[in-house]
This record gives structure tokens, C-alpha cells and sequence, in this order.
């Protein structure tokens, strides 16, 4: 096993819980699972490698058929902080991006691919062995979505959060995984969380000086990573072309959580400085209960 953990350690990747075998396409340690699940990464095995849903024609296919907007890419070669309107295209078409993933210097994720029966299948089977654990943490598994990443060797996605339960799955390549706790306000202030619920963008500010707090992964094809949500990360492609599947979904508590940073953004803008969310649960229920009576109010706000 190849993956390191510089700090506190949350998971090995054995023993396993299911064995991959012909009923499993996941494997992962229950108790990592109870322990770490939507508060710290694990690292999880799966049999999708051989999988031909990821050979290069097959993603050709899917890009395809996928909507113009279901289709991101740009050069790959990016510095760990960017502002994502800034991000320099690669000039290339999508299918000569595909073909030409090798030397291109690229990177590409092909969003929502559950658009397809195919990997919606696929999508669902693996979610099918997550739920039964994750049920018991944070109920309620909905949008189930599902992403492809392509990326050349080297290819860097900046320093970002996410809003989705995640699990990174690894088919082909190697990639340098460093991840930090969303929940350390010194990591992640308050101030970022509402800018990003507040759609201001994904890609965060990194400082150089939160390095030694990362926990590092080095992911091989057939092992996954588990992403909380909002926890800070940026990943760095090994020296051949990488694909990695990424399996998604989203529980109400995260629509509670998102309400709130909302309403404290609004508190903000007034000047006022609202409570963390999470320090006062009282307060939060009051504040996501505004919320709610403002989205009925004032459909689309
Ligand atoms: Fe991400």
C-alpha cells in the first residue's frame, strides 16, 4: 500500500468489510466507514479497472451524447491556486482532448454521466453498498449523481471544496490526493463557506502554510477515496494519463448546513457577525427555518 497519512489517521484499507468479489464492486472497512464518514477521508478498494465503461471509445461515446454543459476541460498544467475564471483552455476540441489525453496536457471531467443508463447503472450499484452504512450516519441518499475525470500525466485540479458526499474511485493512473479538515475554521474560515454556498465560486485561496495539516494520499487504480463534503483538497496526477470515477450524492443535512451559511452571509453583508454554524444548534434551526419560509417567499432566491 502506497497511501500515506500525515496526520491523524482515519483509515487503512484493510481489513475489508465486503471482499471484492463477484457480488462486490466496493470494498471498504465498516468501522473506518462508522468512524470516518462525512467527517475525515478513508480509503476504499473497488473492482472497476477492467471496467469497459472507461475504455478511452467509451468515454468518447459518452462525451458525445452528453449536453455542451455537462462538458468541462481545459490545460492541466494549473498552479495549486487558481481563480476559476481565469483557467487557460487547451484549444482542442473535446474528442481531440479524449484522443489526444496522453500528450495533451489536459485535464477534463465529463459531469452528471448518470444521463447514461449505463453508468447510472454502474452509479447505482455502487451506492447500492454505500448506502446501508451511510443511512446510518447522515440519512436520506438523494441526487445520486456521477463524474468522469480524464487527465493527462501531471495535470493539477486547484485547491477546491465540494458540496457532495463523494467517493473518488480510481481506474487508471495514479494521483497525489492532498486533503485538509473542513471543519478546522483555521483550515476553512466561516467567510469562505458562506462565499461558496452563496455560489462565488469553488476554487479557494491556498496558503502555503496549512501544508503540513494535509492528509496525503497516493491513489492507484482500484483504490477510492472518500471526500467530505467541503473538506479542502487538491490533487495532482501521476506520470500517465489518469481516469478516475467519482460517485456523489447529496443528504438533507447538507441542504440544513448550506441554509444556514446562507442566512450568515446575508447577516454578513449587514454587518453583523453571525455565530459559526454548528456552535449554537438553536440558533441554526431558527436561521434555516428563515431560510426556508425566504425560498417559498421567493422561489429561485
Ligand atoms: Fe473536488
Amino acid at each position: 500500500m502506497t497511501s500515506q497519512l500525515l496526520s491523524p489517521p482515519p483509515t487503512t484499507t484493510a481489513p475489508v468489510q465486503q471482499s471484492v468479489g463477484q457480488r462486490h464492486l466496493l470494498a471498504f472497512n465498516a468501522n473506518d466507514f462508522q468512524d470516518c464518514f462525512s467527517r475525515r477521508p478513508f480509503l476504499i478498494e473497488h473492482r472497476l479497472c477492467n471496467h469497459p465503461l472507461f475504455e478511452v471509445e467509451r468515454i468518447l461515446e459518452l462525451a458525445r451524447a452528453l449536453p455542451v454543459s455537462c462538458i468541462e476541460y481545459n490545460a492541466g498544467k494549473l498552479p495549486t491556486s487558481i481563480d476559476a475564471r481565469l483557467t487557460p483552455r487547451n484549444g482542442l476540441s473535446v474528442d481531440e482532448t479524449i484522443r489526444r489525453i496522453e500528450e495533451c496536457e489536459s485535464w477534463m471531467v465529463l459531469k452528471y454521466v448518470e444521463q447514461d443508463p449505463a453508468y447510472r447503472d454502474l452509479l447505482e450499484a455502487c451506492l447500492k453498498e454505500i448506502r446501508p452504512h451511510s443511512e446510518q450516519i447522515a440519512p436520506g441518499m438523494t441526487h445520486a449523481q456521477a463524474f468522469v475525470f480524464l487527465t493527462s500525466p501531471g495535470s493539477v485540479t486547484p485547491y477546491h471544496i465540494d458540496p457532495e458526499h463523494n467517493f473518488l474511485l480510481q481506474v487508471r493512473g495514479s494521483k497525489t490526493v492532498r486533503q485538509w479538515d473542513g471543519a478546522d475554521r483555521s483550515i476553512l474560515s466561516e467567510a469562505e463557506l458562506e462565499a461558496f454556498y452563496t455560489n462565488r465560486g469553488r476554487n479557494l485561496e491556498y496558503r502555503e502554510e496549512i501544508a503540513e495539516h494535509a492528509w496525503t494520499f497516493d491513489l492507484q487504480p482500484g483504490q477510492g477515496l472518500h471526500f467530505p463534503v467541503t473538506n479542502p483538497h487538491w490533487v495532482q496526477n501521476g506520470p500517465e494519463v489518469s481516469v478516475s470515477f467519482s460517485i456523489t450524492f447529496r443528504t438533507p443535512d447538507l441542504d440544513r448546513r448550506a441554509g444556514v451559511h446562507r442566512v450568515n452571509a446575508g447577516l454578513r453583508r449587514l454587518g453583523i457577525t453571525p455565530a459559526p454554524v454548528g456552535d449554537h444548534p438553536g440558533r441554526d434551526w431558527y436561521k434555516y427555518q428563515a431560510y426556508r419560509l425566504c425560498r417559498r417567499l421567493r422561489p429561485g432566491k
